[in-house]
């Protein structure tokens, strides 16, 4: 059977304030980036913020279409990696763009993975307090996740994402064709967001994910396109509903709160997503052994990871005590109380009995599921 032809994929995400803005995703739309960014950020100077590797790949194919409507557009370029989505890497962009004289009257076009996104978008958001930013997302992670949201910040000494700023875009611009040069482990990091996506909200979802994952993770852009057009309108849908995360949002951190904490405990040596798919893996045994989890979930959601090169392992050897002490510092634990989304089964989220989406854990009482959760599955 041959795949059907894509139509565009337009997404109209709304932001709190009662605006909205579109979210296009086409393989191949990388080459009309000038017509899209003079239809939704209209500017006469465009400032491309990309990391060096990106920038490489990708950015003179972007300042030509640019350049094409008649706009001016320049590279304003970073080395790539996480340890620079610092404050010292937000002042030398920002100096830049001063510098080559950019006013008012410029957008940023930000064209990378999720750390030139939340970078991007915190110059965006303080650059003469505030201009117009595209997102042009180029990692599975970012397509799928970081480029919704409006989230923007720098890590700092004290932890990841502490400083920042909500600034959405005035536009999404996707082309999945850029996935096959990301590399696999990347794609397949990407992929944990995706899976959590689906254990939380949809199992249809799940099921396509569980037949497709073998293109999925060579980046084939007309599954990669379908993958994100579904969850990317899951997320926008809970956004949308809870703007100011006391509430449903809640959701989205299934698998993030032990994942945050593996990833602290192993000096963030590991990709966002595969601590996330360890803490999927930990967090839904431990709702197997609470009696809130439907049984048989673990034995599925290992599957569907494995399949996505995301089988890990190493987190079996983490101490529980070390665990649940990185989890209570954990910026998001609210006065000492770690909280946890549970699964009542793959595809929908157990609520706690006063109908909250997330589950008080007294960090005490981790230790012993914890010892438990962590051990491999063929020994519980
Ligand atoms: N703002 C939010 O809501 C939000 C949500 C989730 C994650 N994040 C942030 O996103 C960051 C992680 O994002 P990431 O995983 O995209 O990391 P990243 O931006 O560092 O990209 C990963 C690597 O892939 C490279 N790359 C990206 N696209 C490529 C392509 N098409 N071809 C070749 N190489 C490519 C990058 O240069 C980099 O080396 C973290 O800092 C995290 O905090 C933010
Ligand atoms: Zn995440």
């Amino acid at each position: 059977m041959t795949e059907p032809a894509l139509a565009d994929t337009v997404l109209e995400i709304r932001t709190p304030g009662g605006g909205s803005y579109p979210l296009e995703i086409h393989p191949g739309a990388l080459g009309r980036v000038g017509t899209f960014c003079a239809d939704h950020a209209p500017a006469h100077r465009y400032a491309v913020i990309s990391d060096s590797h990106v920038a490489e790949l990708y950015a003179d194919a972007v300042l030509e279409s640019l350049r094409n409507t008649g706009a001016g557009a320049e590279l304003v370029s970073f080395p790539a990696g996480e340890w620079n989505k610092t404050r010292a890497q937000w002042a030398a962009l920002t100096d830049s763009m001063l510098g080559a004289g950019f006013g008012r009257d410029s957008a940023i076009v930000a064209l990378g993975g999720g750390v030139t996104g939340d970078l991007g978008g915190f110059v965006a958001s303080t650059y003469m307090r505030g201009i117009p930013i595209v997102h042009v997302p180029t990692s599975l992670l970012s397509m799928l996740d970081s480029s919704v949201g409006g989230k923007t910040g720098v890590d700092t000494e004290a932890g990841k994402n502490l400083v920042g700023a909500f600034h959405h875009p005035a536009a999404v611009l996707i082309d999945p064709a850029v996935l096959e040069t990301l590399p696999r482990h990347q794609r397949c990091a990407g992929m944990a967001e995706a899976i959590k996506t689906a254990a939380i909200l949809d199992e249809s979802l799940w099921d396509w994910i569980s037949s497709h994952a073998a293109d999925l993770v060579k980046g084939r852009p007309a599954p990669s396109s379908e993958l994100i057009r579904r969850v990317v309108s899951h997320k926008a849908r809970v956004v949308e509903e809870d703007p100011g995360e006391n509430g449903v949002r809640g959701i989205l951190n299934f698998g993030h709160t032990v994942g945050h904490a593996l990833e602290a405990l192993e000096g963030y040596t590991l990709l966002h997503g595969e601590a996330v798919a360890a803490g999927m893996r930990v967090e839904a045994r431990l709702g197997e052994l609470l009696g809130i989890t439907r049984p048989g979930t673990v034995g599925r959601l290992s599957a569907v990871l494995e399949a996505c090169n995301l089988d890990g392992g190493w987190e079996e050897t983490a101490r529980p005590e070390a665990v649940a002490e990185a989890m209570t510092r954990d910026k998001k634990s609210r006065q000492q109380s770690v909280r946890c989304v549970f699964l009542a089964r793959i595809g929908e989220v157990a609520l706690d009995p006063e109908g909250a989406h997330t589950f008080p854990l007294r960090p005490q009482d981790l230790g012993a599921p914890l010892a438990a959760a962590l051990r491999p599955a063929s020994d519980a």
